[in-house]
């Protein structure tokens, strides 16, 4: 299983936004954009949900999600996608997180849920010859 590495965090605190892509079950997908994410261990990620819709129903239909992270700030650009299995929490510590997570920025809203993204794989989005490999392939 893919583990995030130091480099792969470093891109995702600086990240401007993630997009967050799942799929019902005829296959039709949805990618939306996501702010609050946190990173929980080095193969677990958590998104907060204050408005999401769609992306619950996706999660409850079909277990499968797709993030994506860059960090526009340097050159060349650098990026990672990250798959695994979602999974919705409305209780407990790290729903607890995800509430004071948006609390912190802005008071006036309350996540309804946290979704904790279960990291199974690990591509290459920066451009280059390495674009769009697990990383697992890269020595
Ligand atoms: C820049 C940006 C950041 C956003 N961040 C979040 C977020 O962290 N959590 C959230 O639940 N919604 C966030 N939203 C709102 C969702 O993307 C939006 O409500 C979307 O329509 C949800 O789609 P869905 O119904 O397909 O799940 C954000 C929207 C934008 C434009």
């Amino acid at each position: 299983m893919a583990k995030l590495t130091q480099d792969m965090k470093d891109v995702m605190e600086k990240s401007q936004g993630y997009a967050v892509a799942t799929c019902d079950k005829d296959g039709v997908p949805n990618v939306v954009p996501i702010h609050f994410v946190k990173v929980l261990s080095d193969d677990e990620i958590m998104l907060a949900d204050v408005f999401m819709k769609k992306t619950l129903e996706n999660i409850k239909q079909r277990q499968v999600m797709a993030v994506s992270a860059w960090d526009y700030g340097v050159k060349p650009r650098k990026g990672f996608q990250f798959k695994g299995v979602p999974s919705i929490e409305t209780s407990g510590k790290i729903y607890d997180m995800a509430v004071a997570m948006v609390k912190a920025e802005k008071p006036d809203l309350t996540a309804k849920s946290a979704v904790v993204l279960k990291i199974t794989d690990i591509f290459v989005t920066s451009p280059g010859p390495n674009a769009g490999k697990n990383v697992e392939e890269i020595a």
